[in-house]
């Protein structure tokens, strides 16, 4: 007889009234109701047959690292623990390959680059999983995942139908999805991405540049520059796993040209990027950098020294003292520069 590991057969773990401070990076107080570790599509297709599922309030949770919880949660919490990574195929252009959404994205992306398959490294060490990187199109180092993209599978969570996504259908933008946009309506079950064998290193980032300037590399593999990323986030981001956060706590934000105009005559050398369509965006950690609140603290929450876009946990924080922290900002950034800042992470 041959054993099987209790998890590849396992149902649907259902806990109640779970501490859910653990499965946030900002390790905010909130509990569940009822918390659902989703191992199967199955699994879910049974929870929302059951009887009460139209009326029961719901919360889809990844990786937790881009949520701040104001409060308990009523209903389910679907943790989604999917997994399973492998190649669908290849041809001249490149590798087709898919996983689940619930595996760690940082893990993911270190494996497609020891099978060989490059194009995911600027990515590296963002924290989350690979099924919360379509919500909010996680980017970083001239690197977003709709580059990469081919098609996820999601399943509606009103009627428990799959249905794919293709890129169209997706609404990428600047952090933005339509998964973003309808919050609780789908749960994405897997992705596919399509890695590019024409494959060119994106070093045109500053901080990439200087790195791999600083090690001597010329013509950077993929890995190298997975390695250079991985130092820098190091460096200037913290650790959630030591210093509660979710990342950038705020989208750069992008502004009409003349508004930009305005703002470059009174303060020279601020940091922007032209956008394609005429608009302007602008660094955010910079305006707030200069409004002062860098490494400066509100109650228990503050922002962080090397990056001042970050707001980390100095300890036994609550979603409220972060909303009055990022409000506080948000007022000072537009006093100071007429600028309104938006949060990235989602509020629930
Ligand atoms: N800056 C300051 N002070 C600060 C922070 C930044 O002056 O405290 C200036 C920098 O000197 C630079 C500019 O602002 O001129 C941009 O800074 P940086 O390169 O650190 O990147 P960012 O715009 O602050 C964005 C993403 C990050 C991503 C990096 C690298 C957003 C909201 N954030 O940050 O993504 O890692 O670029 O590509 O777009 C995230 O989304 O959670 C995240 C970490």
């Amino acid at each position: 007889m041959s054993a099987t590991p209790a998890s590849a057969a396992a149902p649907a773990a259902i806990t109640d009234d779970v501490d859910l401070s653990a499965l946030n990076s900002f390790g905010l107080p909130a509990r569940a109701a009822h918390l659902v570790r989703l191992r199967s599509i199955d699994q879910l297709r049974e929870l929302v047959a059951a009887p009460g599922w139209a009326d029961t309030p719901r919360l889809v949770l990844g990786g937790g690292s881009n949520l701040i919880f104001t409060g308990d949660r009523p209903g389910f919490v679907l943790k989604v623990e999917l997994g399973g990574r492998r190649l669908l195929g290849e041809d001249a252009a490149g590798w087709l390959i898919e996983a689940g959404a619930g595996e760690n994205w940082h893990e993911f992306v270190r494996w497609t680059l020891a099978q060989g398959w490059p194009g995911l490294e600027n990515l590296s060490l963002i924290p989350g999983t690979v099924g919360a990187a379509p919500i909010q199109n996680i980017g970083a180092y001239g690197l977003e995942m709709a580059d990469r993209f081919d098609s996820l599978d999601a399943v509606d969570l009103a009627t428990g139908a799959l249905r794919v996504f293709r890129r169209e259908a997706c609404g990428f933008g600047y952090r933005d999805s339509v998964f973003k946009r309808a919050p609780g309506r789908w749960l994405i079950a897997a992705v596919r991405f399509r890695l590019p064998r024409a494959w060119q290193p994106r070093t045109g980032y500053a901080d990439v540049a200087a790195e791999l300037a600083a090690r001597g590399i010329a013509a950077p593999s993929a890995l190298d520059v997975s390695d250079a990323v991985i130092a820098i986030r190091r460096r200037k981001l913290p650790d959630p796993a030591r210093i509660g956060n979710a990342g950038s706590f705020f989208k750069n934000p992008v502004v009409a040209r003349a508004a930009f105009e305005r703002l470059a005559a009174l303060h020279p050398g601020v940091p922007h990027y032209p956008q394609a369509d005429g608009s302007v965006k602008l660094a955010a950690g910079w305006l707030i950098e200069r409004a002062g609140w860098k490494g400066r603290d509100l109650g228990p929450v503050g922002s962080f020294e090397r990056q001042a876009l970050v707001l980390v946990n100095r300890g036994g924080a609550t979603g409220a003292d972060v909303r009055r922290i990022a409000d506080a900002i948000r007022a000072d950034v537009a006093a100071h520069f007429g600028v309104e800042l938006e949060p990235e992470p989602v509020f629930v």
